[in-house]
């Protein structure tokens, strides 16, 4: 029995429950609250006498009646009738209802269409009385009558409540709780978003199943049809046999919603029929690599975002035990800089590009997907290989949703460059932490070239970009050391009339840069200074992505200071734009050799192998700060196992990463005894021993993965409070580091 199946002074929380049509929906409710024992009876209405002593015999009900007359008069407050009719049947069997029950009793339903039942409720009682509540289990099986009850139907499976302002608050709660009590998760919604919904991913296949065995049967003329159907067809077709007469009255109640997707799927299959017959491979393998991955998360899906993998599906916390060293080799997955532009460009490029080392996470795939939205055909990613069928720079579609990016705040600041440029109005969102992020470092620049974009208040996510705009090039001083304000800068600058130049006011990556010329699109890059024309091409390419260095670097700090440790990190990227930690690290007094280095795509690699040392405090080289801007979270761990004081300045840039770094390290250092103090542009921290404890990641990937290497110097297991956001950039961190030897768990929040 589940906690709610009691009220709180132990009563059982529903008394009678009257069950009206003891059917697979109606009779598994029954059975799962019986044998749960949350009602005090349980009461069948069955007009079949046959029907009702099967009922009595399977334990579905308590007892069985004839009609709602004989239970009626012994109803009450705390009673629930449930009316588990056929839709179009629910009119008359409320009219009963009213007659005879007290207002009470708790009335709800399962009907797989609202808006026409709120009518028949509001027809029957000249308004919506505080005691129906309006539902509906999404749950079901192609299975009918009450023999197919079953008391663990609603499992894990989803209700939909759909409340109305004069639903009393008693009775949605027990019939809520009445849900929650089978095992059931319960959501609310709107009668009309309800209806929309389910016509869509609901209604409408039913429909199609029916039609196509329909089609089968009796058009195509071949007795033997049915002979030669496989798999396929089974997985397909099952719901055809769903009963005739429950789904006849569903598509009619919601006709105006079925139509409406019938239509889009009807001109989606002639389109997909036309392409076949003009054999246009692109289209097919377009419609088909989109299918498929919404269907491999289509969970995304029914909650009506564009996708995004999610790749945990709840939320966890890493456990780690102190102390142990990392030894061995690995290799880190690929780049996220890189894996992001290579998607991008590749897009707006003509002709076919390929991708080898893709980084498979989150943030990546969700650059991926935003193209996806904008018809680009995109196969993959499968062992980190991307082919992209590049569609020119004026060949992106209008997405037909705001493109969601989740945590990734490269994709919108990139692509708002993009977007910038097209013909159609475009819409970036993302998730509680991108909202939070500034975007007027990109909108500012954007409209001096004659972008039209908005942002939410104070300069946040969501963007919305106008189409249509005639840019023009700029000479923009970026006002700090951002590569993505940069590359959203040139990006633009590719659909800008004449020249474009940035000059930063310090380094940072330049990987836009050396890709776009590896897609053979002019861009010079002098000194602080990068300049492209726009009005080019791109061709389209082969990529290798490195190994992320802003991942090695977990381990880079890991190796150095767990005494016993000898690491090689394999094919690790060492643009000279990206090797401030190495810099740091070899500062501090790291053991760290670089070696087999080499070209591969426009990018250097190198295998670096790292080995315990005693590190020492160090005042960071503020020109380090950019070339190093994401390592930070790690490196303040090794400042805290370092001999002395390690000063960071110049770093007000990390304030605004996808936590306030400076004060999520510090704080997380402070719980585990170090002593750490920000300072407006960066912290102070003091070398010692630390303990253990639980750290808050504001749901920053590098703030977790930095804590997780610390409990290799931590006398004291340390929880690392909501590690999911480790999948944005890192999928296999948890592989690597267990393989490395950290004793790391994950536990379910
Ligand atoms: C990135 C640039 C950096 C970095 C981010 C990736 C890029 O951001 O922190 O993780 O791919 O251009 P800023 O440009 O905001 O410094």
């Amino acid at each position: 029995m589940t906690e709610d199946a009691h009220s709180d002074k132990g009563r059982p929380l529903i008394g009678k429950l009257v069950v009206i049509g003891l059917g697979l929906i109606g009779g598994s409710l029954a059975a799962g609250l019986r044998r749960r024992g949350v009602c005090r009876e349980t009461i069948g209405i069955v007009r079949r006498a046959e029907a009702g002593r099967k009922a009595l015999e399977l334990g579905v009900v308590d007892r069985v009646v004839a009609s709602l007359d004989a239970v009626a008069p012994e109803l009450g407050q705390g009673d629930v009738i449930f009316v588990a009719v056929p839709t179009l049947a629910v009119e008359s069997v409320l009219s009963d209802v009213r007659r005879q029950v007290s207002s009470d009793v708790t009335v709800t339903d399962g009907a797989s269409v609202k808006g026409s039942i709120k009518a028949a409720v509001e027809s029957v009682y000249g308004e919506m009385p505080p005691q129906v509540v309006l539902g509906h289990p999404i749950a079901g099986s192609e299975r009918s009558g009450v023999t197919a009850s079953n008391p663990d139907l609603y499992e894990q499976h989803r209700v939909i409540l759909t409340p109305l302002p004069d639903t009393g608050a008693a009775h949605l709660e027990r019939v809520r709780g009445m849900w929650q009590a089978v095992g059931a998760e319960v959501l609310d919604m709107s009668v009309e978003e309800h209806d929309q919904v389910l016509g869509a991913t609901s209604h409408l296949p039913h429909a199609i199943a029916y039609s196509l065995v329909d089609t089968l049967a009796e058009d195509i003329g071949n007795p033997n049809i049915f002979r030669y159907a496989a798999g396929g067809f089974r997985d397909f077709t099952r719901i055809a046999s769903s009963d005739p007469v429950m789904w006849h009255d569903i598509m009619k109640a919601n006709r105006t919603a079925v139509l409406d997707s019938l239509d889009l799927f009807i001109d989606n299959l002639t389109r997909l029929r036309s392409a076949i017959d003009r054999e246009d491979g692109e289209y097919l393998l377009g419609v088909f690599t989109r299918a498929k991955t919404a269907r491999d998360h289509f969970t995304n899906i029914l909650a009506k975002r564009a996708f995004v993998p999610a790749m945990t599906t709840g939320k966890i916390d890493y456990l780690l035990q102190p102390g142990g060293s990392v030894t061995g080799t690995i290799r880190v997955p690929g780049d996220k800089s890189v894996s992001h532009r290579s998607i991008m460009l590749g897009s707006l490029a003509e002709g076919i590009t390929e991708v080898e080392g893709f980084l498979e996470g989150e943030d990546a795939l969700a650059t991926l997907q935003a193209f996806r939205d904008m018809g680009v055909v995109i196969e993959g990613p499968s062992e980190g290989r991307v082919k992209i069928h590049g569609v020119g720079l004026r060949g992106l579609k209008a997405p037909k949703k705001p493109l969601y990016i989740g945590n990734s705040g490269t994709t919108i600041r990139l692509m708002s460059g993009i977007l910038a440029g097209q013909a159609f109005d475009s819409e970036i969102s993302g998730d509680v932490s991108l909202a939070k992020r500034p975007m007027d470092r990109v909108a500012n620049p954007l409209r001096e070239m004659g972008a039209v974009v908005e942002a939410a208040e104070g300069g946040r996510p969501p963007l919305k970009i106008k189409g249509g705009q005639v840019l023009k090039g700029i000479d923009y001083q970026l006002p700090m050391a951002s590569a993505q304000v940069k590359s959203c800068v040139l990006l633009a600058g590719l659909y800008a009339e004449g020249t474009t130049r940035v000059t930063e006011p310090a380094p940072t990556r330049d990987h836009t840069e050396r890709m776009l010329t590896g897609f053979g699109y002019p861009v010079t890059k002098e000194g602080a200074v990068s300049e492209l024309t726009g009005g080019g091409e791109l061709k389209g390419t082969k990529i290798e992505v490195p190994a992320d260095i802003s991942s090695a670097t977990f381990f880079m700090v890991a190796a150095s200071i767990a005494p016993g440790s000898d690491l090689t990190l394999t094919h690790v990227g060492i643009n000279p734009t990206r090797v401030g930690v190495i810099n740091i690290l070899k500062a501090m007094g790291a053991d760290l050799t670089l070696s087999n280095e080499r070209t591969v795509g426009g990018e250097p690699v190198a295998d670096i192998r790292v080995r315990h040392a005693q590190l020492k405090g160090i005042h960071i080289p503020e020109d380090q700060v950019p070339l190093a801007i994401d390592e930070f979270p790690a490196l303040f761990v090794a400042a805290a196992c370092a001999e002395g004081e390690t000063v960071l300045t110049g770093a007000e840039e990390l304030r605004v990463k996808e936590s306030d770094r400076i004060q999520a390290m510090a704080d997380g250092l402070s719980t585990l005894g170090i002593d750490a103090k920000p300072t407006p542009d960066g912290i102070v921290i003091q070398g010692g021993s630390m303990g253990g404890g639980e750290v808050v990641t504001h749901h920053d990937h590098r703030i977790a993965m930095a804590f997780a290497i610390a409990a290799l110097r931590a006398s004291q297991p340390i929880r690392v409070l909501d590690a999911t956001n480790v999948a944005t950039s890192f999928p296999t961190f948890v592989e690597l580091a267990k393989q490395t030897g950290i004793s790391l768990e994950v536990i379910d929040r």
